[in-house]
């Protein structure tokens, strides 16, 4: 297997055939579990075993055990009333594309408590090679049923407390995330204000506190920088940007378009669409509203998710999240298996 990782990318861009291509070409892909219910995930494990028996892996965002919890009252009201502040702030961006907010409280959550463990089971019952997690370290409880998927089990992080800490708690592998990726950052807390440093800067940060093999991701472009990666101690090299514009990709056609859009000159990290850090393409949203955006995912993520749908349906760059790391322009078109080739020369 060649060191090329596809990136999860939850909302759309990760698909079964994308998985497939970039293991038909030698490299390794994660499916996006994040925001999926388990019946879509067992759906798209189910696509992707039609299409291939190669190895793959699953993505999980799992929920920030430092959320206030309903007996701090006092947290709680006060992050509520953040939320409900932030909902009066963008009411005119729903407005103008005539839809409503969305309730930031919606009685199903697919990433926490019942919904996080039927997709559990569903990768119980159908093991993927590798699970990997973002966003927080497992409970306990959480821990020891990703243990029982026998899958080798990989922690994203972003810095060197972080990489002590999932370590600990005995996981197989970490993905080292620096700041030049696009998305959300998986700090393992929604407060935690993410650090600035380069990816080949944290893995060598994070290399001496260590033994667990390491997959670098943010800001890869080309083979050159696959190579700086592995020469400052990964193992693999994880590239979510690189494939948004590919065939086999599932990106919205106003976001692909965006990424070639000369229009947009760079991007930005902002709480301003889902309440987490995340590098987008700078746009008029993320400027206008980012500043006041409280730290409270999944709350904003659930509130912004009609506008964000009806802006793609729109062609509306404007008002949509368009997750993109430093390197946007140099992704391009065409098979994925392309993309890899690309990665290796
Ligand atoms: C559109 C998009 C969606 C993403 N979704 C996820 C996700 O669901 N889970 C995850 O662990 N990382 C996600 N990421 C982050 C990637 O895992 C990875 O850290 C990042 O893409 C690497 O930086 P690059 O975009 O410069 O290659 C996403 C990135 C992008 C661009």
């Amino acid at each position: 297997m060649n060191p090329i990782v596809a990136a999860p990318m939850a909302g759309g861009p990760s698909t079964p055939a994308l998985v497939a291509a970039v293991a038909d070409a030698g490299g390794f892909g994660y499916l996006a579990a994040g925001y999926l219910t388990a019946d879509a995930l067992a759906a798209q494990l189910a696509q992707l075993r039609q299409r291939s028996d190669r190895p793959f892996g699953v993505n999980l965002f799992l929920p920030d055990r430092s959320a206030p919890a309903p007996y701090r009252r006092a947290r709680l009201l006060r992050r509520e009333r953040a939320v409900e502040a932030y909902a009066r702030r963008i009411a005119g961006e729903a407005h103008a594309l005539h839809v409503e907010l969305g309730d930031p409280y919606p009685s199903s959550e697919p990433d926490a408590g019942p919904g996080l463990d039927a997709k559990l089971r569903v990768l119980a019952a159908h093991p993927p090679d590798t699970i990997s997690v973002t966003f927080a370290l497992p409970d306990d409880a959480c821990l020891a049923a990703l243990r029982a998927t026998g899958a080798r089990l990989v922690a994203t992080v972003t810095g060197v407390e972080e990489a002590r800490a999932a370590t600990a708690a005995g996981f197989d592998g970490l993905v080292v995330q620096g700041t030049d990726a696009g998305g959300h950052r998986g700090t393992h807390t929604v407060a935690a204000e993410p650090n600035d440093l380069d990816t080949l800067d944290l893995l060598r940060a994070i290399r001496p506190v260590t033994a667990l093999p390491l997959v670098a991701a943010g800001g890869v472009a080309d083979a050159a920088g696959v190579r700086r990666a592995l020469d400052a101690g990964a193992e693999r090299v994880q590239l979510g940007t690189a494939f948004l514009r590919t065939d086999e990709a599932g990106t919205s056609t106003t976001h692909r378009d965006a990424l070639a859009d000369p229009e947009f000159s760079g991007t930005t990290v902002t709480r301003a669409f889902t309440g987490r850090a995340a590098r987008a393409l700078t746009n008029r949203f993320a400027v206008e509203h980012g500043p006041a955006a409280p730290a409270a995912y999944p709350e904003l993520h659930h509130l912004t998710r009609p506008v964000r749908a009806a802006a793609a349906r729109a062609g509306d760059v404007t008002r949509l999240h368009l997750w993109a790391g430093v390197h946007f322009r140099r992704a391009t078109t065409g098979p994925a298996a392309d993309v890899v080739q690309g990665l290796l020369r």
